[in-house]
């Protein structure tokens, strides 16, 4: 099945901030958004589940025929961006923290992430640069625990207005190193009263500049205007999956993953999937992040 989608991919709700912020880029190709929700969040997992489920959605994504995935995760990048970008065909965008913006700056640079991306090479190479680069800026970086998994069940339940652990630390600058946390960017900021950065803007220009290459490869056609679909998914194991599921007045309707089937809907707009390895629960705040509505 060749789709010439953008996929992206995250452990939860956290990659709708990096969608949203591409609603330019991507123009009028077919999304596939891929939350692991079942699973999320990663940052806390072991280095060796968080390498397999990502390669489960990417498996699925080359089924599909993407041209172009981003990993709209700071966790995943930190762990195996490399070793994405060497098992599969398509080019693979990753999210970077915002160190080197934050830190050009200075001051006291507070960087928040994931217990995994804080202790993965990837990080600490890039401070070490940020540090050498910007002798004026005084870099510290956190690992909240408890976070990314917060912010994913006020999602869930639509209840954006509860309260995270985030850490008292005096900082001039924050760096959000975990896509969750860009959804509750301005919570942060005022927590800190400090200037807050996150690598959302970067990804989608870089991923402006992906599509054109190979818009220009002739790898994907910008000429046809996709009918649109609106399939959530729920499936227990995403080790067989061959289905979109979408549940409506609740009954189940099962697509087979072929083009015609995923076509269930037809619109005016763009063709949008969201996917998922639980039940989307919160089926308003994924319309909202990515301003679609039918
Ligand atoms: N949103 C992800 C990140 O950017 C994952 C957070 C998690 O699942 O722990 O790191």
């Amino acid at each position: 099945m060749q789709t010439g989608g953008i996929a992206f991919f995250d452990s939860g709700v956290g990659g709708l901030s990096v969608l949203s912020a591409c609603r330019e880029s991507v123009g009028s190709l077919p999304i596939y958004y891929f939350g692991d929700n079942a699973r999320a969040p990663y940052g806390n997992r072991n280095i060796e589940d968080i390498r397999a489920y990502t390669h489960e959605a990417f498996s699925l994504f080359q089924r599909l025929g993407v041209a172009v995935a981003v990993v709209a995760c700071n966790t995943v990048t930190a762990v195996m961006i490399d070793e994405l970008r060497a098992a599969y065909p398509f080019p693979i965008i990753g999210i970077e923290p915002a160190v080197l913006p934050a830190a050009r700056k200075g001051g006291r640079v507070l960087v928040l992430s994931t217990k995994a991306t804080a202790e993965s090479e990837r990080l600490k190479r890039l401070i070490a640069v940020a540090q050498r680069r910007f002798l004026g800026s005084k870099i510290q970086t956190l690992a909240c625990d408890r976070l990314a998994g917060e912010i994913e069940t006020a999602c869930k339940c639509g209840r954006l207005w509860s309260s995270f652990s985030l850490p008292r630390v005096a900082a001039d600058r924050v760096v959000l190193g975990c896509t969750h946390y860009s959804l509750i960017k301005d919570r942060i900021a005022d927590f800190y009263g400090a200037e807050v950065f996150d690598g959302n803007v970067a990804v989608a220009n870089r991923l402006k500049e992906v599509i054109a290459e190979q818009v220009k490869n002739r790898a994907v056609s910008c000429e046809k205007s996709p009918q649109s679909a609106y399939v959530s998914l729920s499936k227990k194991s995403l080790r067989n999956l061959r289905f979109f599921v979408e549940k409506r007045k609740g009954k189940l309707r099962r697509f087979l993953l072929k083009k015609e089937a995923c076509f269930w809907k037809v619109r005016n707009a763009q063709s949008l999937y969201f996917l998922g390895s639980g039940r989307i629960f919160n089926r308003q705040f994924y319309e909202r992040m990515f301003a679609f509505k039918q």
